[in-house]
């Protein structure tokens, strides 16, 4: 008999995500680097857990996200995929692992969800990847598009600022997202837009929008765990809100525990066998 625990809970797919928009459910979305994370955001009940390369930063403490590689990305995603039980895990697709070519980017989606057991990739950019995105499809793949601020392509915007803020950016956005949700992209992050834009994409596409500093009118929200938990300090945009402050938790906890052992205060007999 398998020791495997199943849970009974429904695991939320990309339909569950679809319908959650038409009756107007806010889809809660958070990101996961590992297993204890990904069981506790799970079991608190997220919808979708973001393997996202912002492992790069939070995890591997690089700069960008830009250095982050395929084989990284496919480790951090199968220990999330062992944690989650029910929410939906998509997986990023790392910088430089799609961007040539629609074969090149099929290859890259098919090692992620064969190697990591994930249920759908994401893929940041508009109109130049949506071959890629149709072919990826094609192939029983899940994409989920991201359009707005690009992290992949920090060194082409120079800047974190907010994008699309100028009509022509606007327009590009719009049509961008139109053609994303043609190519058979089943959601859109949209990353630090103006909220009215990001209203107006919402309310014009079918699938549902999950925004990342762009306003409360997205079909679903998404911020980076670390960030949110407070365990970084340094990181303090206008759009991020802070649940908790485990940098200071962390921190305390360490100093007491290092404290106890440099009085002998532990292990105590009661500790000891
Ligand atoms: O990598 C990431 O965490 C992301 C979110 C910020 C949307 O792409």
């Amino acid at each position: 008999m398998s020791t495997a625990k199943k849970s009974n809970k429904k695991r939320i797919t990309t339909n569950t995500l679809h319908e959650m928009k038409q009756e107007g459910e806010k889809i809660a979305m958070l990101t996961a680097y590992d297993f204890s994370f990904s069981t506790i955001i799970d079991s608190a009940g997220i919808d979708v857990i973001l393997v996202g390369d912002s492992a790069s930063n939070v995890i591997h403490g690089h700069e960008t996200t830009l250095p982050i590689t395929l084989d990284q990305m496919i480790d951090h995603a199968c220990a999330v995929v062992r944690g989650a039980k029910r929410c939906l895990v998509v997986v990023d697709m790392p910088f430089g692992c799609y961007q040539g070519d629609e074969q090149n980017a099929l290859k890259s989606a098919i090692r992620i969800m064969k190697e990591s057991g994930g249920h759908a990739i994401k893929m940041e950019g508009g109109r130049h990847i949506a071959d890629s995105i149709k072919r990826i499809v094609n192939a029983g793949i899940p994409v989920m598009g991201h359009l707005g601020l690009t992290p992949q392509s920090i060194y082409q915007f120079g800047t974190y600022a907010v994008r699309a803020k100028e009509e022509l950016e606007a327009q590009i956005l719009i049509e961008d997202a139109k053609l994303l949700q043609e190519a058979g992209c089943f959601a859109l992050v949209l990353e630090k837009i103006p909220s009215n834009l990001a209203k107006q994409v919402s309310e014009s596409l079918e699938i549902p929008t999950i925004g990342i500093g762009a306003g409360p009118h997205c079909d679903g929200q998404v911020l980076v765990t670390h960030d949110m938990l407070g365990i970084n300090k340094e990181f303090s945009p206008k759009f991020l809100r802070r649940y908790a402050s485990l940098h200071d938790i962390m921190t305390d906890a360490i100093s007491r525990y290092i404290e106890d052992i440099k009085n002998q205060d532990f292990p105590t007999q009661e500790e000891s066998y």
